[in-house]
């Protein structure tokens, strides 16, 4: 599989959700991006759309590839949202953050009344958890949030409890998320309880928001070298 051309496939799949006078959430990271880039030749065309960027960096490339933004806070409908993920579960769920954008990606993915995972085929896995869990935290406090976050990995099952503070370009300073938050990468491992998790991090002050997204997406597509799959959200959920 050649990753950049799956992404792209993924990402050109997403424009057939897009319509005239929709307001369109835009992801961040390397896939939303393909996105951003494919939606900004539609505008050149001639396509009328808003959006509203889930970052800095996605605010920037819109900027760049003439897709036109408005503010969230004049909005009153995000019709679609199309992002990508970093893992995707048989149920949908997602693990998010990679890119430490997940809280406003999160606010996004919420108010959409339809959203669109895109991804490559390494995407899916049967349990979430392998790629570690970002969890964004405010900067006060954040040693004993970091401790909390530790009793809940290990109080809700999970195979590992190992808990880091992200670093920034420099190594002797953490990162900083567009809100001004640090991000902690719980290393879960295995999460055997995707809800429990979720509930438990909610519980503890100084947890900003988390990077498990659940009963958030509506369709899944999954790009390969050759096409796409499109997976909707499964009957059950
Ligand atoms: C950004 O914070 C993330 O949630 C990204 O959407 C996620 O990391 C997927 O990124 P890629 O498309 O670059 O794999």
């Amino acid at each position: 599989m050649n990753p950049d051309a799956a992404k792209i496939n993924a990402a050109a799949a997403a424009l057939e959700f897009v319509r005239e006078g929709m307001t369109i959430g835009l992801g961040t990271g390397s896939t939303a991006a393909h996105f951003v880039r494919l939606l900004g030749e539609r505008v050149r065309q001639g396509l009328v759309i808003l959006a509203v960027p889930t970052s800095e960096a996605a605010r920037t490339l819109a900027e760049a590839s003439g897709v036109p933004l408005v503010d969230i806070a004049r909005v009153t409908r995000i019709e679609v949202a199309v992002d990508g993920a970093d893992e995707i579960d048989p149920g949908f769920r997602l693990i998010k953050g990679g890119g430490g954008a997940l809280l406003r990606e999160k606010i996004v993915a919420s108010a959409a009344e339809h959203f669109i995972v895109i991804a490559d085929k390494s995407k899916p896995v049967k349990t979430l958890g392998a790629f570690p869990l970002p969890i964004e935290v405010a900067p006060f406090g954040f040693t004993f949030t970091a401790r909390r976050v530790f009793e809940a990995l290990r109080a809700t099952g999970c195979a590992g409890d190992e808990v880091t503070l992200r670093q920034g370009a420099s190594p002797t300073l953490p990162y900083i998320t567009d809100n001004g938050n640090f991000i902690l990468d719980a290393a879960a491992k295995k999460i055997p309880d995707p809800a429990a998790l979720e509930a438990a991090l909610k519980r503890i002050p100084g947890v900003v928001e988390h990077g498990l997204f659940i009963d958030l997406t509506h369709t899944v597509i999954l790009g390969d070298d050759d096409g796409v799959e499109i997976l909707d959200r499964p009957a059950d959920r």
